[in-house]
């Protein structure tokens, strides 16, 4: 199983790399606020509120859908544990986990305005969205992914044995054996952030289908919709033609942690020109695109030294024709002083559209080289 965690999939680029990687076969889990733009997806590919394995999946790509204000930095941390104990357990029930990807895109350009106008609750707002959560997104992946140490579904499979330290890593998951009941810390998180917070047809708490008590995870509430059956394009093989393939992590690296997950863990993040070039009146959205590509280099340097294997990558798509641009053609020139460029590309035809850049975009995030890389699809 291919598996992907997106942020911001409501519009613009972030849909299209998730419509883009459905269609591919994989498990997409998206987060942002709100539902617009994801419903025809939902109707398509369903929300499964269980990991079904992949025999079960045939291949059809899945979606599940959590709504998450990621500005609110300090729910994060407890909200990530949910969310990569959720990812821990859809992969180690698909039987064969083959990458894990977090496409770290949501962000906003506000406030746009020269900094002497900025209100300091907006600044305030855009770090914490653009550049505070990609690091506690990074952060917990690299903690909580480097040690799948005794989870159920990874025994030997899906993890590779390295030095001792793992399991007992800081932040680590405990193995199922030390839990106080099996699976108990799983459901609870499961049940958080199935009926609360994911949405499907339905909306929240989605009708369960027919699905038969066998068919559910033991001991885990919820409903199970099968994806695939009956749906278009049900024969498609999970991930043919998909970008990035299945590696080990963390082989032969000093000082590895014990038992990391040996899938193609990749964290891409969604850089914009705006991180190596300064606009006035984008203060914010400079800083914040800059400080990102910081982090992943930082990130990806640690990486090396904890050999937890994860690559990373910052890809600026070009200028794409989404929500965003039109924010930036709305606003005059006194708050962003080049607008009359942004609307020239536009009425020229110099946008791409969002399923192109998407398409280049996760190109370029399957490229194999190991560490840090920067891309631009204009360039690359
Ligand atoms: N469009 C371009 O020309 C361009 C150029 C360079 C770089 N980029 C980068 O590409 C990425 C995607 O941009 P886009 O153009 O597709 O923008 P967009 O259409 O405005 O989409 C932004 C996404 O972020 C989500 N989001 C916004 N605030 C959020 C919050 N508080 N919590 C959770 N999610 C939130 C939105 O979902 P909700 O509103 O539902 O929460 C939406 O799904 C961004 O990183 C942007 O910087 C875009």
């Amino acid at each position: 199983m291919k598996l992907a965690m997106i942020t911001g999939a409501s519009s613009g680029l972030g849909l299209a790399m998730t419509e883009e990687l459905l269609a591919q076969g994989w498990y997409c889990i998206t987060i942002q606020r709100s539902t617009r733009g994801l419903e025809g997806l939902l109707k398509e590919y369903g929300v499964i509120q269980m990991p079904l394995p992949d025999s079960r999946r045939q291949g059809r790509g899945a979606l599940e859908v959590i709504h998450q204000d990621l500005r609110d930095c300090a729910a994060l941390p407890e909200f990530l544990e949910g969310l990569y104990a959720r990812v821990l357990d859809i992969l180690g029930t698909s039987g064969k986990p083959e990458a894990l990807w977090l496409i770290l895109n949501a962000a906003t350009l506000d406030p746009v305005a020269p900094l002497a106008q900025a209100d300091s609750k907006a600044l305030e707002n855009h770090l914490s969205l653009n550049l505070l959560s990609p690091m506690i997104f990074i952060s917990a992946f690299e903690r909580i992914f480097a040690s799948v140490a005794g989870r159920a579904g990874f025994a030997g499979a899906g993890v590779k044995e390295s030095s001792p330290g793992g399991s007992g890593a800081p932040g680590g998951l405990r193995p199922d054996s030390t839990r106080p009941q099996t699976g108990g810390a799983l459901r609870a998180e499961s049940s958080r952030l199935g009926p609360d917070r994911a949405s499907g047809p339905g909306g929240s708490g989605a009708p369960a289908d027919s699905a038969s008590q066998s068919e559910r995870a033991p001991g885990v509430p919820g409903s199970v919709r099968d994806a695939g059956s009956g749906a278009p394009g049900a024969s498609q093989e999970a991930g043919a033609g998909a970008p990035g393939a299945s590696r080990e992590a963390g082989a032969g690296a000093p000082g590895a942690r014990a038992e990391t997950l040996r899938v193609d863990k990749r964290i891409i993040a969604v850089s914009s020109g705006a991180a190596l070039h300064a606009y006035p009146g984008w203060a914010a959205y400079c800083a914040s695109k800059a400080g990102l590509d910081q982090v992943m280099d930082a990130a990806a340097q640690e990486a090396g030294v904890s050999g937890s294997g994860t690559f990373f990558r910052a890809i600026a798509p070009g200028v794409v024709d989404t929500p965003m641009q039109e924010v930036i053609r709305s606003r005059g020139p006194e708050q962003f002083p080049m607008v009359q460029r942004f609307r020239d590309l536009y009425s020229t035809g110099g946008l791409s559209s969002p399923a192109q850049a998407a398409a280049k975009v996760l190109s370029l995030a399957a490229q194999g080289k190991e560490g840090y890389l920067r891309l631009d699809v204009r360039t690359a």
